[in-house]
């Protein structure tokens, strides 16, 4: 049986290794990106604009996350799965928060959960640590409070608010996340917050300095173009490649070409002839 990856294996990969994370939704992409050797799937709630379609990731809940969560568990045998908490599963109380973490944990059989904010969900964190389970922080360009921020922009350009972002860190790993995303931040920055933590930083847009990487699969993988923000990399093209597919099939099929002889079921000579089909 292949062996997870575990929280005390994150840790210890500070200095020593680079970490690798990838946003995956479903079973088969889990089972790939187990294959390609990834250390941690992050059910995203970025599920909702890439999967179901939404402006951005506010109108998910929990049943969507938890079903989707499960999915990815069952496609993963090596990598860590962390699922990602939705809007409004932890921020109105501490004991809402710990209750829905643990659904992912217990229901999902997710093997953390990653939650948005800094030193105003300490709390939260708090307690989910001490109810046994592994929190990932994030910070920087939190989506869900994308808002408050006026839209989808880098976060931590001026001294002042780098100097919270290392203070939200340093309150996230004191804590007890074993790892916090930095998102969207200057690399000057995010090279000062991994610097000034002991766990690993797991940066999306925040540079080479991060302790590891974080992208959303299908950024990777070419199959999302409503927006590409500047630090997505696409090591593929799949779009092009599946609209061909596609195209190929509607074609085959409009000129009988599809189904051929060998994707048939056939009936033997005799029972034709039964048939009065010679
Ligand atoms: O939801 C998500 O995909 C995320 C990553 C971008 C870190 O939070």
């Amino acid at each position: 049986m292949t062996k997870r990856v575990t929280v005390p294996e994150i840790l210890a990969a500070k200095g020593e290794r680079k970490l690798t994370e990838l946003t995956a939704y479903d079973y088969p992409t889990a089972l790939l990106a187990d294959k390609s050797g990834i250390d941690m799937l992050l059910v995203g709630d970025s599920l909702a604009m890439v999967v179901l379609g939404h402006e951005d990731t506010l109108s998910v809940g929990m049943t969507e996350m938890l079903h989707h969560t499960l999915a990815v568990s069952r496609g993963a045998s090596r990598a860590m799965v962390i699922g990602d908490m939705p809007f409004m599963s932890y921020q109105a109380s501490v004991e809402q928060a710990v209750l829905n973490a643990g659904r992912f944990m217990k229901e999902a059989r997710a093997n953390a959960v990653k939650l948005e904010g800094g030193a105003r969900i300490v709390p939260q964190i708090r307690a989910m640590v001490e109810a046994g389970i592994p929190v990932q922080g994030h910070i920087g360009l939190t989506p869900q409070s994308a808002a408050q921020f006026g839209g989808f922009k880098v976060q931590g350009k001026t001294a002042e608010a780098a100097k919270v972002l290392i203070e939200d860190a340093q309150a996230l790993a004191e804590a007890g996340c074993f790892s916090i995303v930095l998102e969207a931040i200057p690399s000057s920055i995010a090279e000062m917050v991994t610097e000034a933590v002991a766990v690993p930083t797991i940066g999306i847009g925040a540079g080479p300095a991060c302790d590891g990487q974080v992208l959303v699969v299908h950024d990777v993988l070419g199959l999302f173009d409503r927006f590409v923000p500047r630090f997505v990399k696409r090591y593929a093209k799949l779009d092009d490649l599946v609209v061909e597919a596609l195209t190929k099939y509607r074609d085959e099929v409009v000129q009988g070409i599809f189904p051929g002889p060998e994707h048939c079921f056939m009936i033997s000579e005799e029972e034709a002839k039964k048939l009065g089909k010679s």
